[in-house]
C-alpha cells in the first residue's frame, strides 16, 4: 500500500490536489498540518469520498491524555494511527487500550527514529547513544510488547526489523523520494523499488508526488516502481 501524504494547509487544497490530479479514493496520509486547521471534519470528508486514511498526529504524552485521545480518534473509523515509541511502554499500551474501547479496528504504529533523524543528531543533541538501525529495532520490539501492530522506520532499518520482530510487524516507511526528486529534509531517504527489496509493507510519499510537476504520473510512478497494485 502507498499513502500520499496530503500535506497542504487546508481541505481545500488537498480537494484540489485529489480531483486535479485524477486521485479519488487513493490511500491517503492526514498529518498534523491538515488536521490542525481542518479538524476530523477532513477526515469524515475523506471518507465519504472512500480514501483509505492513515492518521499521523504522532501522539507522545502521559499515557491517560494518549489512551483518551486515541478513544475519540478511533471513533473517527481511519485504518491507521500512530504514536511516537520514544514515549515508552505504559503509554503504547494505553493507546491501544484507547483504541480498542473506541470499538476502531484502526492499526496502531509507532514511529521508531524519525526519518528526518541522522546519527550525528540522534548521539549529539539527544545524547542517544548507538547507531540509528540499533536504537530503531530496540523501539520497534517494544512497540511490538506493548501491543503496536507495527512500527514506522525509515527503509533502511526496515529488513533488520522484520529479523528482529518477525514478518507479521507492519512496517510503514516515510522518506521515500522517487528517483529524480530531491531529499528536502528527510535525511534517510531511498526509492520504492529500494523499499520493496527491504521488505516493507507501506509506503508513505510526499512531495515527491504532491511537488512533482504532474503528480498524476508521479503517483503513477511510484506505484509502477513499487511493483504491486495500490489496493492493499
Ligand atoms: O514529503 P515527504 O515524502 O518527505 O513526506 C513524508 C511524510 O511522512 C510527512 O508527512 C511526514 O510528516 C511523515 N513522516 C515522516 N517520518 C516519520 C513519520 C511520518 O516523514 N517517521
Amino acid at each position: 500500500m502507498i499513502y500520499v501524504a496530503l500535506d497542504f494547509p487546508t481541505w481545500e487544497a488537498s480537494k484540489q490536489f485529489i480531483e486535479q490530479n485524477d486521485l479519488h479514493g487513493i490511500p491517503v496520509k492526514v498529518g498534523m498540518e491538515l488536521f490542525y486547521r481542518e479538524g476530523p471534519s477532513v477526515v469524515e470528508r475523506l471518507k465519504e469520498r472512500e480514501h483509505p486514511i492513515f492518521l499521523d498526529l504522532k501522539l507522545h504524552d502521559i499515557p491517560t491524555t494518549v489512551k483518551r485521545a486515541m478513544q475519540n480518534l478511533g471513533k473517527l473509523g481511519v485504518d491507521l494511527v500512530n504514536v511516537h515509541a520514544l514515549g515508552g511502554r505504559t503509554m503504547m499500551e494505553a493507546a491501544k487500550e484507547g483504541l480498542l474501547s473506541s470499538g476502531s479496528n484502526a492499526k496502531l504504529i509507532a514511529v521508531t527514529i524519525l526519518t528526518s533523524m541522522d546519527k550525528e543528531t540522534m548521539n549529539g543533541e539527544l545524547t542517544l547513544g548507538g547507531d540509528v538501525t540499533e536504537k530503531a529495532v530496540h523501539l520497534a520490539g517494544l512497540a511490538r510488547q506493548s501491543g503496536a501492530d507495527g512500527i514506522v522506520c525509515s527503509v533502511h532499518e526496515a529488513r533488520a526489523i522484520k529479523e528482529a520482530c518477525g514478518p507479521a510487524c507492519l512496517s510503514v516507511t516515510p522518506g521515500i523520494r522517487l528517483a529524480d526528486s530531491k531529499a528536502d529534509d528527510q535525511k534517510r531517504v531511498a526509492t520504492p523499488e529500494f523499499a520493496r527489496e527491504q521488505g516493507v509493507d507501506t509506503l508513505v510519499i510526499g512531495r515527491s508526488i504532491t511537488k512533482a510537476e504532474n503528480p498524476k504520473s508521479a503517483y503513477k510512478r511510484a506505484v509502477e516502481e513499487w511493483g504491486y497494485d495500490n489496493k492493499e
